[in-house]
């Protein structure tokens, strides 16, 4: 496995997926990644909801791309692995959805180190307002208007060479001593 720092490099986001499935072992490692995310006063709020069922993806799919006014568009680039992030508003109402972003980014990393690749989809904030979001809640004894949406993964193997990262823009890093 890369050390951390050369993860958190050379990670990029993947646009362009094999058609293989991701073993049940990498997801749960990498979900684990996601779990040990600092969390607001350390209340472990987002919940990580792996999705690989090809159907429920396609119905995702379709309410993102009509989300972002494009529909038709696979937004989730036919990645076989689709995680779904959301803070708990009952559990940390303020701390929510910073503490679903951590667990992204956390699960980005992982994913990476593992030889998988992802890519940040975004439009779950909106997406938590319709039903195929609301049934997935409901199926897992969970209610969508307890959460936020803060983002999903697209999640498989990579196809293709990883792109290059863009230059890091100046101004960005300051020190005061
Ligand atoms: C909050 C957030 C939302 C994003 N939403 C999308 C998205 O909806 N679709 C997409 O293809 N990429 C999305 N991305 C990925 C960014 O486009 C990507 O991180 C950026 O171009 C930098 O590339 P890199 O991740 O390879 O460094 C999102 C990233 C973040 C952090």
């Amino acid at each position: 496995m890369e050390s951390v720092l050369n993860c958190i490099k050379t990670r990029r986001s993947v646009r362009k997926y094999k058609d293989q499935a991701v073993p049940k072992e990498l997801l749960k490692q990498i979900v684990e990644a996601g779990l040990y995310a600092a969390s607001g006063k350390g209340k472990q709020a987002p919940v990580i909801i792996t999705i690989t069922n090809r159907d429920l993806i396609t119905e995702i799919t379709q309410v993102n791309a009509e989300i972002m006014g494009s529909p038709n568009t696979d937004t989730f680039y036919g990645a076989p692995v689709v995680i779904l992030v959301a803070g708990s508003l009952k559990a940390n109402d303020k701390t929510a959805f910073a503490d679903g972003t951590l667990a992204l980014g956390n699960m980005m990393i992982a994913a990476h180190a593992l030889g998988l690749g992802s890519c940040w989809i975004n439009r779950a904030k909106e997406g938590l307002s319709y039903d195929v979001y609301k049934d997935i809640f409901h199926s897992l004894g969970l209610n969508a208007e307890d959460f936020v949406g803060v983002g999903h993964l697209a999640l498989g193997y990579p196809e293709g060479d990883l792109p290059v990262a863009a230059p890091r823009l100046p101004m960005r890093e300051f020190y005061i001593d």
